[in-house]
């Protein structure tokens, strides 16, 4: 059974006939991860009972293999699996005595660890261990959450499953929904699952393919039963038309700037933008203004969504916007006040994650573009369950107290803080063009490192490709685009900032880097070698900094520009007259812009190297020859000879000069502009004065 709305099973029997219990566990787990409609991104968790040898005394014991804390079963490995004894799991429920223990048997699961398996157990450790079958699944399915979340949750579940489904109302796990659930299963042999109000479903057997069989079934069950039930069309029709294609980009482009600058005050967010179908379905239908304020229902959901969307007109002015965007942190402001407890966590950041733009799509902004997207994913989850439970009843979202204690949890703020610290540039979104040169790929690979998600710009098609694949392969493929780029096409230039709009929400370090060398003596440079020199080098330069000027003000959240200049900026050399001409340009037009710049936050300094060969095209071309030539020495020599002629007698590569980018762009410097910085392995000629 398969079409768009069951989940067609990818099991292989021959690929399963080769692994061992630990292995079909993982097996099964990332086919069920594999599909967004059976569990949102990181969420769910499934388990095997395995016999297995105590490492001590030799003895046999039942080890429970169960997801842990933290990780994604579509994408997890071996070592992503809890592993405890089953018995000592079973002595745990000898020392709880009521629910206020509940957060204190969390920690208890650490003396039921297996053979020092250092992955830490999860809060539904309980809910899998207490189930007597061998092996059991528990995922966040879009269909099954419909009627999980339905106001008469119970009577549906019955309904569509009759009698193979048991029932729990929504509680948070912990041991105290393990002991339920497991008495659930002893006392109802015809069960094959448990459905959780608002939550999601356990499913259970006692060999691994049965038990993904039954997954599968359960949930195709929920899906056909409500695709063929629910009130058509979804959510009362259209209210609004979606905008066309380049209006809805054209609203992202206006939109998105506003809203991150205005939400990264004290913390700079990536951007993504959705506009599927099932989105705009959504957005621009009758029953978006009662729904989107009900909130997500699945405690995933509105972890990663916060409590509830804000809705925003696309074509919303400035004054709409401060609104809009003040009203919901005052909100959220209101929610903590009014849920928190003496001990709970100070509020976290008060502003809106998705952003629901009707005619036009949903704006998600987070720390770094993974969080953001996958913020996304989640809402389209949330979506899909909206549309099922009020096809078919009334959605219900989660009491506000209720997700306030799930938000706020004790053992969910540990996670947080367990995280490691945000990289210096994260939430950063940056332009290199020539990014796909020597010193161009460096500087990007510097951004990326320290958290940054990098625009590539570059005439060069192929280079390109091949430098944001291999980035893409090292910083992960959200943090890294590449975009051809002519910097000496206005229109071209224009299409490049949209591209890190469209792709990140905005823009916040601007490295003009592209460049070219042609070297020749006064008497001949030819118009065209002098033409072609101000045009990328100069034209370049300001066309590309004057667009980002313009989006970073439009943000309002300053912003770091960066030109690579070059020693023959401060220094004439001979052979090289329009060349060494734009490169002052250069440093003179940063001058400028930051002169500018200033009021608004927007830094504009200049990195000057100098004699850098290695990784760099332009000594692969002609100018090597020239300089050879102009040197009388071998082009062998040259390496050598820049060398000597320094002062600290040291050769300077693309990795230097990233370095100093990165002190430019990062607030390393945030008391620095109308600067430039040398780095040329010192060259007394360059000093600056
Ligand atoms: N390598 C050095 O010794 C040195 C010294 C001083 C200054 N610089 C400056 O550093 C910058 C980068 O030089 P590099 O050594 O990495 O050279 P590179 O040739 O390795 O990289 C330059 C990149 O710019 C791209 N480019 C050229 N014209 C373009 C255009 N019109 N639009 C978009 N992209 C274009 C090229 O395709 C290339 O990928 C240049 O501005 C150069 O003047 C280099
Ligand atoms: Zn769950």
């Amino acid at each position: 059974m398969s079409n768009s709305v069951t989940v067609p099973s990818l099991w292989d029997d021959a690929k399963a006939a080769s692994l061992d219990e630990p292995g079909l566990l993982l097996y099964r787990s990332n086919l069920l991860g594999a599909d967004l409609r059976i569990t949102n991104f990181g969420g769910g968790n499934t388990s095997a009972k395995v016999a297995a040898k105590d490492p001590l005394t030799g003895r046999p014991v039942t080890v429970l293999w169960v997801k842990g804390s933290g990780g994604d079963i579509g994408s997890m490995k071996l070592d992503g699996f809890a592993t405890l004894y089953l018995d000592k799991l079973e002595s745990l429920k000898g020392l709880y005595k009521d629910i206020s223990q509940e957060d204190e048997m969390v920690h208890n699961l650490n003396h039921c660890t297996f053979d020092l398996n250092p992955r830490a157990a999860s809060i539904d450790t309980c809910l899998h261990g207490y189930v007597p079958y061998r092996h059991v699944d528990h995922v966040h399915s879009d269909a099954v959450i419909a009627i999980a979340a339905a106001k008469d949750s119970e009577k549906l579940t019955k309904e569509v499953f009759g009698n193979e489904m048991g029932y729990l109302p929504w509680q948070r796990p912990g041991i105290d929904l393990g002991i339920k659930l497991g008495r659930m299963a002893e006392e109802h042999p015809e069960y094959v699952g448990v459905v959780l109000g608002s939550h999601g479903l356990f499913t259970w057997a006692n060999d691994a393919r049965s038990c993904y069989d039954t997954t599968l079934r359960i949930i195709n069950k929920a899906a056909t039963w409500l695709e063929r039930t629910r009130r058509k069309p979804a959510f009362g029709g259209e209210a609004v038309t979606a905008l066309t294609d380049a209006e809805r980009q054209a609203a992202a482009l206006h939109l998105m700037p506003e809203i991150r600058g205005r939400i990264s005050k004290h913390e700079m967010k990536t951007g993504h933008f959705a506009d599927a179908p099932e989105v705009l379905e959504f957005v621009n239908s009758r029953e978006l203004e009662t729904l989107a304020p009900l909130g997500t229902s699945c405690p995933d959901h509105f972890l990663r969504t916060k409590i509830r969307p804000l809705i925003v007109p696309h074509d919303a002015d400035a004054a709409t916007l401060d609104r809009l965007i003040d009203g919901y942190r005052k909100d959220y402001g209101a929610y903590y006040e009014a849920c928190k407890h003496s001990n709970s966590p100070a509020m976290r950041d008060p502003n809106a994650v998705i952003f629901l733009v009707p005619r036009v799509g949903l704006f998600s902004f987070a720390k770094d573009k993974a969080t953001a997207r996958i913020a996304a994913e989640f809402y389209v989850n949330a979506i899909n369950v909206m549309r099922g439970a009020n096809g078919v009843s009334a959605y219900v979202g989660l009491p506000a107290q209720e997700a306030f204690n799930i938000e706020y949890w004790l053992l969910e703020e540990a996670k947080l803080q367990r995280l490691p610290k945000p990289k210096s540039l994260a939430g950063r979104v940056g332009l290199v063009t020539g990014g796909a040169g020597g010193i161009g790929s460096a500087i990007a690979a510097k951004l990326l490192s320290e958290g940054a998600c990098v625009v590539l710009a570059d005439i060069d098609k192929a280079s390109l490709d091949e430098t944001v694949a291999s980035f893409a392969g090292t910083y992960g493929k959200d943090a890294v685009r590449g975009i051809v780029v002519d910097v000496t096409s206005e229109q071209a230039v224009i299409d490049g900032v949209t591209a890190a709009i469209l792709a990140f929400g905005g823009l916040d370090i601007v490295v003009n880097n592209a460049g070219i060398t042609i070297a020749a003596a006064v008497e001949d440079t030819t118009l065209e070698l002098w033409n072609k020199n101000m045009a990328i080098l100069g034209t370049g330069y300001f066309l590309v900094a004057r667009e980002g000027y313009r989006l970073m003000k439009r943000q309002g959240v300053g912003g770091a520009m960066v030109f690579i200049g070059s020693k023959n900026g401060v220094t004439a050399s001979p052979g090289a007259s329009a060349y060494c001409s734009v490169k002052a340009a250069e440093i003179q037009l940063a001058r400028c812009m930051a002169l500018e710049g200033a009021p608004m936050g927007i830094r504009v300094n200049v990195v000057n190297p100098d004699a850098v060969l290695r990784g760099s095209k332009i000594w692969q071309g002609p100018w090597r020859q020239q300089r050879a030539a102009s040197l009388k020495i071998g082009e062998d020599e040259l390496e050598e000879h820049y060398r000597k002629r320094s002062l600290l007698q040291r050769s300077v590569y693309p990795e230097d000069i990233a370095e100093a980018v990165y002190f430019f762009a990062s607030d390393l410097s945030a008391k620095s502009t109308g600067n430039f910085l040398n780095v040329d392995a010192g060259n007394a000629a360059a000093f600056t004065r």
